[in-house]
């Protein structure tokens, strides 16, 4: 009889094994009563491994669910010790890194080249536990209150009669919101689709706030800029891919990570000192503004580099689990009231999705040492403290005790006044949800960049958009810039088959701006 456990080259296989590591009898046959029989039920490696196959899979994220990632490094290499203590980011310290990119509103299995903003997730496993930094490749976002997130994703998502996505919500919902225009014209504009992730910046968004070792504090924002070189797909090319290759850049991170061709983002902030923030020219906590670099530059921090591929994509992708609330002495929240609102929504999330004790898988537990007493059994505990530490506090027996400094100096403290309104943004001189994106249409953007800002909004409007939200998406391009809605207007006319006067298909209007960005 020839040998099962003899691979035909010298070296043996290890013998198949159930979960509790109990050799089985076959890779092949289940146990039957005679040739014909029915199945028996004490065949349990069969049990097992069909019991386990119906159990393989978590919830995908209810949004951001199509996605990948990657381990690396990010290294400091500039002093900003005079704005934050942070351990992580002092001068010469490299840490661990997990990155995971992904798109918002498609599912599991939709293309990669679908036109959406993307994650830009970070989960940084620092010497003071983990810091997450849940951003995107936006610097800004579509609405600037918490309360409004469930209607605008389900309105990115598929409808309930039809199971499917939707144009004419899309835009009833943007355009009822004009607060989304700045965020909308990134999107319809080249950034709405990176060639690879790895030609996109990255983008804390939110406004953070910076503490140093003597208790001061600024308010700060992270910028990721690709080393790469920013690239795109036009939507003919992303068209394409989206039908021939879906999966076009998880496998491009993958493979160029697994070439030695590994991503990098050179690390910047922006610092806006406490006592500026009241008197700027544009409310600094909205998440539907840019502070403009003129006013307040970047300033190199370090090295974003991502060098290791995953070796298991469910335990270390699909599992792991970024948190806002994941904030480290030195960096704290701000008064944007969606950043505020995110610190409880993830773990929330994860305890659903992944489990009451997400934090101790392997891919999400800190490198740190962790003392909760939060950690009290649940659904797959798999870590306790040693047996002579109380659970409980206070206690006589040493167990761990808090830090009350962190209180004073590091929980994102700021003056505010103790009423509960319902208020919405203080308004600074100018606040408007048209200047930022009329001035990045007419100042940023080239007029090869406007002309396909315009096709792609033709584009996705003449797909489904009816009155009357028809009438407000022309509203809505003329407000963030005149010259944009004509050609809007115009464009979407012509793609009905209405006549058009196409002399008037000409470059955007520049027109006089309020705000240099
Ligand atoms: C994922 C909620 C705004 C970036 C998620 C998830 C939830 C969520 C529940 C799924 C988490 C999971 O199951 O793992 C919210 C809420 C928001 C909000 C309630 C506003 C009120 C934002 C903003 C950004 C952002 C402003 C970026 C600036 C992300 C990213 C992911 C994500 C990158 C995927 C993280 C990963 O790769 O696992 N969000 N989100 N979200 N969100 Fe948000």
């Amino acid at each position: 009889m020839t040998d099962p456990h003899s691979n035909g080259n010298g070296t043996k296989t290890p013998p198949t094994t159930t979960n509790a590591g109990i050799p089985v009898a076959s890779d092949n046959e289940s146990l039957t009563a005679g040739a014909q029989g029915p199945i028996l039920l004490h065949d349990h490696y069969l049990v097992e491994k069909l019991a386990q196959f119906n159990r393989e899979r978590v919830p995908e994220r209810v949004v951001h669910a199509k996605g990948g990632g990657a381990f690396g490094e990010l290294e400091i290499t500039h002093d900003i010790s005079r704005y934050t203590k942070a351990d992580f980011l002092q001068p010469g310290k490299k840490t661990e890194v997990l990155a995971r990119f992904s798109t918002v509103a498609g599912e599991q299995g939709s293309p990669d080249t679908w036109r959406d903003p993307r994650g830009f997730a970070l989960k940084f496993y620092t010497e003071q536990g983990n810091h997450d930094l849940v951003g995107n490749n936006t610097p800004v976002f579509f609405i600037k209150d918490p309360s409004k997130f469930p209607d605008f994703i389900r309105s990115q998502k598929r409808r309930p009669d039809s199971g499917l996505r939707d144009n004419h919500q899309q835009w009833d919902y943007w355009t009822l919101r004009p607060e989304s225009a700045h965020q909308v014209t990134w999107l319809l504009g080249d950034r709405g689709i990176p060639k690879t992730w790895r030609h996109q910046d990255g983008f804390g968004s939110h406004t953070y706030q910076f503490v140093n070792a003597e208790g001061n504090r600024s308010w700060v924002k992270f910028h990721f800029k690709t080393d790469q070189g920013i690239e795109f797909l036009t939507q003919a090319e992303a068209d394409v891919l989206a039908g021939s290759d879906p999966d076009h850049h998880r496998a491009d991170l993958f493979h160029a990570i697994e070439d030695g061709a590994f991503p990098s983002w050179t690390v910047k902030v922006q610092i806006l000192p406490e006592e500026d923030a009241e008197g700027y020219r544009f409310n600094p906590f909205d998440l539907t503004k840019v502070w403009s670099q003129k006013d307040y530059p970047l300033i190199e921090v370090g090295k974003l580099t991502l060098n290791r591929n995953p070796e298991n994509f469910h335990a270390q992708i699909e599992q792991a689990s970024f948190e806002p609330s994941n904030l480290v002495p030195g960096i704290g929240a701000s008064p944007d009231k969606v950043l505020l609102s995110r610190i409880f929504s993830y773990a929330d999330a994860h305890r659903y999705r992944i489990g009451s004790n997400y934090a101790q898988l392997p891919v999400n537990r800190p490198k740190s040492p962790v003392h909760s007493y939060s950690y009290k059994d649940g659904a797959s505990q798999i870590l306790w403290n040693d047996p002579e530490v109380p659970v409980y506090a206070p206690n006589s027996y040493g167990g761990p005790a808090a830090d009350p400094s962190r209180a004073d100096n590091d929980e994102g403290a700021w003056q505010f006044d103790g009423r509960a309104v319902r208020a919405g943004y203080i308004q600074h001189a100018e606040d408007s949800d048209w200047a930022q994106p009329g001035t990045l249409v007419r100042e940023v953007l080239d007029d090869a960049a406007r002309d396909r800002l315009v096709s792609n909004i033709v584009g996705h409007v003449s797909n489904g958009v009816r009155e009357p939200v028809l009438s407000r998406v022309y509203e809505y391009w003329t407000n963030v810039d005149a010259g944009l809605g004509r050609r809007v207007r115009e464009g979407v006319e012509a793609a009905h088959g209405q006549t058009v006067d196409t002399t008037a298909l000409d470059s955007a209007a520049v027109s006089s701006t309020t705000a240099s960005v």
